[in-house]
């Protein structure tokens, strides 16, 4: 299972992660936890100068293209190969959501390279958790790059994810976490897990 977790900032995607990781530890699952951009130590570099630097969005979008390819190769697919589970904080659908809908990159261009860069391998789910932009942007204590574009720039996101969660209803799953705490958050995964498998 490959299964990446997508939101606006502040959505607390981490939280999630960790919490699940720990539920599919006590059930022996075995797993990996990673991210984009981030995951190896060149890709981590990487996410450095991304959340850091200005930049043009197409150096941007090339950027975290690099990291992908170079955290999918070296890490994601020997870790699925393995037969281990991936659970992976951000993916390609970021990038169609904030380098596409919120910088406006053509989106084929931004699909095509997705595929290379992930070698065509799609998650087999994604969770989208989705919190008003405003409550998550207060959460940011440091505010990185993407978290100073301001409200209007990720509800474009926002609005690019549910899109993208429109058009693949197979694949995504839109949690809406307003009202819900991290374990109630994690039980909803866990059972839409159950269900899939
Ligand atoms: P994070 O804060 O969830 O770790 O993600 C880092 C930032 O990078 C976040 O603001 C979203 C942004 N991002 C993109 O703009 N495009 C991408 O392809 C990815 C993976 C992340």
């Amino acid at each position: 299972m490959f299964i990446t977790f997508e939101g606006t900032e502040g959505c607390g995607k981490s939280t999630l992660i960790r919490n699940l990781s720990t539920r599919l530890q006590t059930l022996g699952v075995p797993h990996l936890v990673t991210r984009e951009p981030g995951g190896t130590r060149t890709a981590e570099e990487i996410r450095k100068i991304i959340l850091n630097e200005e930049m043009d969005p197409l150096t941007e979008l090339f950027l975290y293209e690099a990291a992908r390819a170079e955290h999918f190769k070296t890490t994601i697919a020997p870790a699925l190969k393995q037969g281990n589970w991936v659970l992976c904080d951000r993916f390609t659908d970021s990038t169609l959501a904030y380098q596409g809908y919120a910088r406006g990159i053509q989106l084929p261009m931004i699909r095509t390279l997705n595929r290379i860069a992930s070698q065509r391998r799609s998650p087999d789910l994604t969770f989208f958790l989705d919190l008003p932009v405003e409550i998550g942007l207060s959460r940011a204590s440091d505010p990185n790059r993407f978290e100073r574009e301001g409200v209007e720039f990720q509800k474009k996101v926002r609005k690019g994810f549910l899109e993208i969660a429109k058009k693949e209803k197979k694949r995504f799953r839109v949690i809406r976490v307003t009202d819900l705490d991290p374990e109630q958050v994690c039980e909803k995964v866990m059972r839409a897990l159950r269900k899939h498998l």
